[in-house]
């Protein structure tokens, strides 16, 4: 197989590879003739339309909750940093039609999945939205369509779960249908890379999955990566998601040491990253965020374990990094035993920006979150300010912060706080006007320091 990069869709004949089946739906993908289903419209399945839409294909977005699908067909976004304007220019194409119908599988083409792939509370890969999605698809499934699982999983998943499940329907994988496995690699709210401009790895079952993938992402992304197999690519994206899991771990580790020692970890960084090789940047922070990085590594050490293999690296991590908010907690009551002679218990605390990382309105596994439990039970009487999350809602882990309303940010409020926590660094907040009035200043982010604010009143954690 090679590996060689596809910088550009393969001409329709290239496409009409063995079977009639593959040969059709490779001429429909050359002509962008073919339909495209995208099941689950969240934070990777919007963007992905989107972008499907802007190269002439026609998408038929589904997701089991009515409201978005209401909201999308409206001209709608339901996603901070994708505006409503450019949902409604997508509809305004006649290209793009959201639905809860799931009847209508059968009008795509192709079906590319997108929905959740959680650890359960155990830590286990919680396959099941896949797998209902795979049942649905069966139900309907028919000769000539390309089903490309997109949710990051463990390897094996594309073959081992999703096959056996749509070949029930008595068609043949391979000649019938085809499947791939192409991992998502959105990173929603980074301004420097859309949808588009991100290679695509692609991993097919088979030479005609293969081919046909391959076509279809180089039709609308900069680079196709063909590797051997859906497991190879399902490989890819772990190996991706755990080198920043446990990069993030060594920088939280490495801030825990200096801290100790008086060194400024952030200072470090920046010069460490002058070294042109040998040396990438990782941040420390107040612990992880978000559905990839804290949950990810958990679908490869789940699955090492069926070949008795212990993921020692992952594990650490995974515990270096669950103990930052805790960390973060710790270092605030030293701080306001010292600089304010109290303790936390009644202290008044302002954590500021609590979405899971900056500039975006997602706080699944949110460290802030975190952070703001350990400080109620320790008696402090917390509040919040984020501009992209004015109310906090219902999670599976912090059901008690539900409804919480995020303050309005002025000075004399500012000023009432004992001390404020820094736990997300989104942009566009006045860090100047916040050191001014605050009392005492808690910075997870360095962002006080990247904005050019510097004051006693602030420590770095
Ligand atoms: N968010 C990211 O930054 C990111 C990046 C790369 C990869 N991923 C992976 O992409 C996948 C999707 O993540 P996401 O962040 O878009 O999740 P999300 O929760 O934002 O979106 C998933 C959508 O799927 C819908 N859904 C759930 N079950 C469904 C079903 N049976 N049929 C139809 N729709 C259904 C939900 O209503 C929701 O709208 C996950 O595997 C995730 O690990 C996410």
């Amino acid at each position: 197989m090679s590996t060689a990069l596809l910088e550009h869709p393969e001409p329709a004949d290239e496409v009409a590879c063995r079977g009639s089946a593959a040969a059709t739906l490779g001429e429909l993908i050359a002509r962008r003739e073919a339909r495209v289903g995208i099941v689950g419209l969240g934070y990777v399945g919007l963007p992905l339309a989107r972008t499907i839409v802007e190269h002439r294909f026609a998408v038929l977005g589904f997701d089991i909750d009515v409201r978005k699908v209401q909201a999308l067909n409206a001209g709608r976004s339901y996603i901070g940093h994708i505006p409503s304007a450019s949902i409604a220019a997508l509809r305004a194409t006649g290209r793009f039609e959201a639905t809860s119908d799931f009847g209508r599988l059968a009008e795509a083409d192709v079906i590319l999945i997108c929905v959740p792939t959680p650890i359960d509370k155990h830590r286990e890969p919680d396959l099941s939205f896949v797998i209902s999605t795979a049942e649905a698809i069966q139900a309907r499934l028919r000769r000539g369509q390309l089903i490309v699982l997109e949710s990051t999983t463990y390897p094996g998943t594309t073959t081992e779960v999703v096959r056996p499940l749509l070949e029930a329907s008595g068609l043949k994988c391979g000649t019938d249908f085809f499947i791939a496995y192409s991992p998502e690699r959105e990173d929603p709210g980074n301004l420097d890379f859309s949808t588009g401009a991100i290679p695509k790895i692609v991993g097919g079952d088979g030479p005609d999955a293969l081919r046909l993938t391959a076509a279809l992402y180089g039709s609308f992304t900069s680079k196709v990566v063909p590797v051997s197999n859906p497991a190879t690519a399902e490989a890819v994206k772990l190996a991706e998601n755990v080198f920043r899991a446990v990069n993030i771990a060594l920088a939280n580790e490495m801030k825990l040491i200096y801290e100790a020692m008086g060194i400024d970890i952030w200072e470090v960084i920046e010069a460490a990253k002058t070294k042109p090789f040998g040396y990438m940047a990782f941040y420390p922070g107040p612990g992880l965020g978000g559905h990839c990085i804290p949950v990810d590594p958990f679908y490869l050490t789940w699955k090492a374990r069926e070949y008795g293999i212990t993921t020692k690296f992952i594990e650490l991590a995974g515990e270096i990094n669950n103990s930052m908010p805790q960390c973060v907690v710790e270092r605030l009551s030293r701080v306001l035993d010292r600089k304010a002679g109290r303790g936390l218990a009644g202290a008044k605390i302002l954590l500021v920006g609590i979405a899971y990382k900056k500039n975006i309105d997602d706080m699944r596994e949110s460290p802030a979150l975190k952070i703001f439990d350990l400080l109620e039970d320790r008696g402090g009487q917390v509040d919040y300010y984020d501009p992209f999350i004015p109310i906090v809602p219902m999670t599976r882990d912090h059901p008690n912060l539900a409804g919480r309303k995020s303050i309005r940010w002025n000075r004399a409020r500012l000023a009432s706080y004992d001390a404020v926590v820094i736990a997300t660094d989104h942009d566009g907040i006045d860090y100047a006007g916040l050191s001014r009035s605050a009392k005492l200043i808690v910075d997870t982010r360095n962002a006080l320091q990247r904005a050019g604010v510097t004051s006693d009143r602030v420590c770095k954690a």
